[in-house]
């Protein structure tokens, strides 16, 4: 049976430590959050976000639009957050509604305030093998989580299922980054299940089921950042958890794996910026 990699447990122990260090603050970071629209899910991810930022002695502010608010509208906020000294980290919740182009959103961040990697100038630095400000949340999460269970990296060969610019795209450069073989596969890859079986650490970031029994090598390390609710309503991830821990050496389950990595790695950012932003 593989070992379960611990989300919550991790998360926790970050945690702890976080709110050591802001306890110690005089002053703490501001955390600026800009919600557009009413998908469900977003309202609840960004509730999290508030609440946990404020356990931890995070400020938060949420700035909410409707659905038809103007791109120019999000991009005067940003500005506006921009040049105000109190606000030490911005996060645009995606997605955004259909009319607004994300990237001129995103690349209106201060680099320096970007808490989710996701501006232009910390994905190049990320993709030129230089240092961002901040790593993405999940991808940074994913890490920290191999990390803690001493799962080398560097030589292996790891399979990546999913290109978003969120988590496919930036896991599989921080990969590169750590010396690992990485194979990228998305919806047009062909022979999919032969690569998946070559993978020594397979990360799936699909969001629907694709991986089920006997698709993977003995002793496989198994990252599953997929959440959805399947028909019968029950929250489940990419991987086929029951079967796939049969063989897997380490797998995360879905909730309480990957999920929590993600907020501890937006708190974390959230202070590490702080701290640039005070030197
Ligand atoms: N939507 C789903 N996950 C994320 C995330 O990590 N960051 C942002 N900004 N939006 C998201």
């Amino acid at each position: 049976m593989a070992i379960i990699l611990d989300g919550k447990k991790l998360r926790d122990k970050i945690f702890e430590d976080l709110k050591n260090k802001l306890d110690k603050m005089p002053q703490k970071p501001t955390l600026a959050v800009i919600l557009a629209g009413d998908n469900p899910a977003s309202q609840i991810y960004v509730n999290t976000k508030k609440k946990t930022a404020e356990k931890l002695g995070i400020k938060s502010v949420v700035i909410e639009y409707p659905s038809n608010v103007t791109e120019k509208e999000i991009i005067d906020k940003i500005n506006e957050l921009n040049n105000d000294k109190t606000i030490t980290a911005i996060l645009v919740q995606l997605p955004l509604p259909g009319h607004i182009n994300k990237h001129n959103v995103l690349d209106t961040i201060l680099p320096q305030k970007d808490v989710d990697g996701l501006t232009a100038f910390n994905c190049g630095k990320l993709f030129a093998g230089e240092k961002p400000y901040v790593y993405p949340c999940t991808p940074k999460g994913i890490l920290l989580l191999l990390d803690e269970y001493n799962i080398e990296i560097e030589g292996k060969h790891v399979v990546v299922l999913g290109r978003s610019n969120l988590v496919g795209r930036p896991v599989a450069q921080m990969m590169l980054n750590r010396n690992a073989t990485v194979t990228t596969c998305h919806s047009k890859t062909k022979n999919l299940t032969d690569i998946i079986k070559t993978a020594d650490i397979l990360i799936s970031a699909v969001g629907k089921s694709v991986v089920g029994e006997n698709f993977i090598k003995n002793n496989c390390v198994v990252i599953d950042v997929g959440i959805f609710k399947d028909e019968t309503g029950h929250i489940r991830g990419d991987v086929d958890f029951d079967k796939v821990s049969k063989t897997a050496s380490h797998i995360s389950p879905v909730p309480g794996g990957v999920g929590p990595m993600t907020i501890a790695s937006l708190m974390l950012n959230t202070v590490e910026l702080y701290e640039i932003s005070t030197l």
